[in-house]
């Protein structure tokens, strides 16, 4: 996808060192060794931790669900967002549509229910954010809580020290603006493509659907087992299905090319299921 506002050749950098972080058969410690990351992705951090502050993520949140960027059936968005491609990630040739389907069909060879294989396919489409203006570090990168003290299991957690809400003492604490165990439904996340899927999509889809696509990018928690002094029981319930969606979207990509056409129906049914023609954004 094309470079937009932000330090990242292009936006699934981001996705691509998540993956090279997360690597099977890594060691814990080469998980921290964050030297070898490309100088683009260490502005791109710098630039999200600086910025992703608890007002920015409020503001944010509240705006985009709001839902005022016209109407568009999802099939018609992944043709959108794959129209806004090229050919600038040297990892992969793949498409966004190609990479929707791979992780759609990944999940579906395992045998898991429809739903679960329609969030596969529409996970990333809140990458949409690109299009408004937003630049890269509102629209990709690991989410974490904000109105509390960051865990240091976010990456480049010193990066937080520019954050200005590091100097507001009501956020440094623990437990920051909540009560403890609060559920993560009232913990306000760095804002980004996550987060605005999940407003487009929360009348239509089950709970454990709308969790996979809201916390997929929040490493701290499903990856790294952080901030559970502000889960409930449920929480922890959704996060294991989080954790089940996390390797098709980490995994899945670079095998096979999938064959847009031939699938196309099928998907095209699968959405129908769930979603009316057009659906606001
Ligand atoms: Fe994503
Ligand atoms: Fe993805």
């Amino acid at each position: 996808m094309r470079a937009f506002e932000g330090p990242l050749d292009h936006i699934d950098q981001w996705d691509d060192h998540v993956r090279s972080r997360y690597q099977e058969g890594r060691e814990e410690s080469q998980f921290r060794d964050y030297t070898q990351a490309p100088q683009g992705v260490k502005d791109f951090y710098l630039l999200n931790h600086r910025h992703q502050t608890h007002g920015f993520a409020k503001a944010k949140r509240d705006e985009y669900a709001r839902l005022t960027h016209g109407e568009k059936g999802i099939w018609e968005m992944m043709e959108f967002l794959n129209t806004l491609v090229d050919d600038s990630d040297p990892d992969t040739d793949l498409s966004q549509i190609e990479h929707n389907l791979q992780t759609a069909e990944a999940i579906r060879r395992d045998g898991h229910p429809r739903w679960f294989q329609l969030t596969g396919l529409i996970h990333d489409l809140g990458k949409v954010l690109c299009t408004y203006g937003e630049p890269q570090w509102a629209v990709v990168g690991d989410t974490f809580p904000t109105g509390c003290r960051w865990s240091e299991k976010i990456v480049y957690h010193e990066y937080f020290a520019w954050n200005p809400d590091a100097s507001i003492p009501e956020y440094q604490t623990e437990n920051g603006v909540y009560e403890p165990y609060c559920g993560l439904d009232s913990v306000v996340m760095s804002f980004g493509h996550d987060e605005y899927l999940y407003h487009v999509v929360k009348p239509y889809l089950p709970a454990e659907a709308l969790a996979m696509i809201r916390y997929h990018s929040c490493y701290p928690i499903h990856k790294e087992g952080g901030y559970t002094h502000l889960m409930t029981e449920r929480d922890h319930e959704l996060m294991g299905w989080v954790r089940k969606f996390n390797p098709y979207d980490l995994y899945s990509k670079g095998h096979t090319k999938p064959d847009e056409k031939a699938l196309r129906p099928y998907y095209e049914d699968l959405i129908a299921e769930f979603f009316p023609a057009k659906l606001r954004w």
